[in-house]
């Protein structure tokens, strides 16, 4: 009992110990610090109160964002590879403001408030690569501040309020630079109003400085045209995140059709939880470095066949929770790297127009697919799509090959064996095993013609 007793107060000294210990400062730091994420204790040690300092494929990251801060401080670590400030309250970026991080790759400084940017702002950063100043207030900037990043190759300046004139013009002529393709783009100007709407990597800057000597005094103006008001663009619209890879984030923003101007170096997209009902040919055919989409939740009834086209590198595609019955024929024929496809809850129609959607699949055992289940007819209500297609080839002896390795299995596990045996499917070439029906079909068979 004793021993016992002895046991539990010793327990209650070992747990209240680092309250009072040496590591107290570290553990008081991080409770005030709101350190999230993957923050080891170490990390700590040798970080600033707000921000989170890790290592990633070599390369060592200082996360700052979502701060309240409005400048750099002096003690945060110098030899960082990754400045991440987006979302803080930053107005100004002053003269020599990161002249500190002489390592410096990246640097987001997204969707905070900056509206001035001073000439040496960037002075030392000669291997910045990637600056990130979408979403700010900047107006103007002349070409200067570009001159201290010799390696940068990637600048964000979308989302700003360009103010369109003679200040402007040395560094809209710097952004239109054949070997500047990644500088700058989707950029617009918001002012004056005659170019409001305009890309700046598309502006005819010859006139700019023209145009601002201005009508004198007394003289009318020439009646300007109305400003364009399109649709918003996906720039505007979407958030984009750099970090991890860059995500273009869409979600949630009641979108009934995929955004105009998709950026084309986007990585990842997240169209999820919207209302688009119809996806139309070419819409990704400038996002060529996809390879993650994300569709699920929006209201998809209609794919287009050329939809996916250009989607060369895609790798996953989420189409789950819409309102597909089954795929256009060759919808899919794009996807060359496809390995997930998410298809779950939706209402797939297990008749002879889903066959073209299980025949790829067949074809394509790399796919790892998952929810392609039947939902009607009634009297094929929650078969597998496979099993209910062997039933309409019941004698056709190609199934029967492939019936061994069917396991009854639920859908996924089905696909996870196909994707471990590439050689089961012995055809020859594509459309040498397709079934009779499909080869007679022709794409637009049946047309619906309303008489009203
Ligand atoms: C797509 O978005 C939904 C909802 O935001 C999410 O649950 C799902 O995991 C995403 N899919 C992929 C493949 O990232
Ligand atoms: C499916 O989509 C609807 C809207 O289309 C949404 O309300 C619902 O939450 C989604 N369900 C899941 C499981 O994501």
């Amino acid at each position: 009992m004793r021993l016992l007793g002895s046991l539990l107060l010793l327990l209650l000294l070992g747990s209240a110990e680092p309250r009072r210990g040496p590591r107290s400062k570290a553990v008081e730091r991080g409770a005030r610090g709101h350190v999230r994420g993957r923050g080891r204790p170490g990390v700590m040690r040798r970080q600033t109160e707000v921000c989170l300092e890790y290592m990633e494929a070599g390369e060592k990251y200082l996360d700052c964002q979502d701060r309240q801060l409005t400048t750099v401080m002096q003690d945060w670590p110098k030899d960082i590879h990754h400045l991440l400030l987006a979302r803080n309250r930053i107005q100004v970026l002053r003269d020599n403001m990161f002249a500190q991080f002489t390592q410096l790759k990246s640097l987001d400084l997204q969707q905070n408030h900056i509206s001035r940017v001073e000439d040496d702002a960037f002075s030392g950063l000669s291997q910045l690569k990637t600056l990130l100043l979408q979403h700010n207030q900047m107006t103007t900037a002349s070409e200067e501040v570009l001159l201290p990043l010799p390696r940068l190759t990637y600048l964000r300046l979308y989302d700003n309020p360009w103010s369109c004139l003679c200040p402007l013009e040395s560094l809209i002529r710097k952004l239109q630079l054949p070997g500047n393709r990644n500088l700058g783009n989707y950029a617009k100007c918001a002012e004056p109003l005659s170019l409001k709407g305009q890309k700046l990597k598309k502006l005819n800057v010859d006139s700019l400085c023209e145009e601002d000597i201005g009508p004198e005094p007394g003289v009318v103006e020439r009646p300007k045209p109305p400003p364009k008001i399109g649709k918003p663009d996906a720039t505007s619209m979407c958030r984009t995140y750099m970090f991890p890879k860059p995500l273009l984030d869409c979600s949630n923003k009641d979108l009934i059709s995929i955004p105009p101007d998709l950026p084309s170096d986007i990585v990842r997209m997240d169209l999820s939880n919207n209302k688009i009902k119809h996806l139309k040919p070419k819409h990704f055919v400038l996002s060529k470095d996809l390879k993650l989409l994300n569709l699920s939740s929006n209201n998809l009834h209609h794919i287009d066949t050329a939809a996916f086209a250009g989607l060369l590198y895609l790798r996953e595609l989420d189409l789950s929770n819409n309102s597909l019955q089954y795929f256009q024929y060759s919808v899919l024929e794009d996807l060359y790297f496809l390995r997930k496809l998410s298809l779950d809850n939706n209402p797939w129609f297990c008749d002879y127009n889903i066959h073209y959607l299980n025949y790829w699949l067949k074809h394509h055992p790399g796919v790892h697919h998952t929810g392609l289940i039947c939902s009607e007819p009634p009297e094929f209500k929650g078969w597998r799509v496979a099993d209910y297609v062997k039933t309409y080839n019941g004698e056709c002896p190609v199934d029967k090959q492939t019936e061994g390795t069917d396991t009854g299995q639920g859908a996924q596990e089905q696909s996870e064996n196909d994707a471990q045996k590439p050689g089961m499917d012995n055809s020859d070439g594509q459309g040498a095993n397709l079934p009779q029906h499909l080869k007679k079909a022709a794409p637009n068979k049946f047309k619906i013609i309303r008489l009203s």
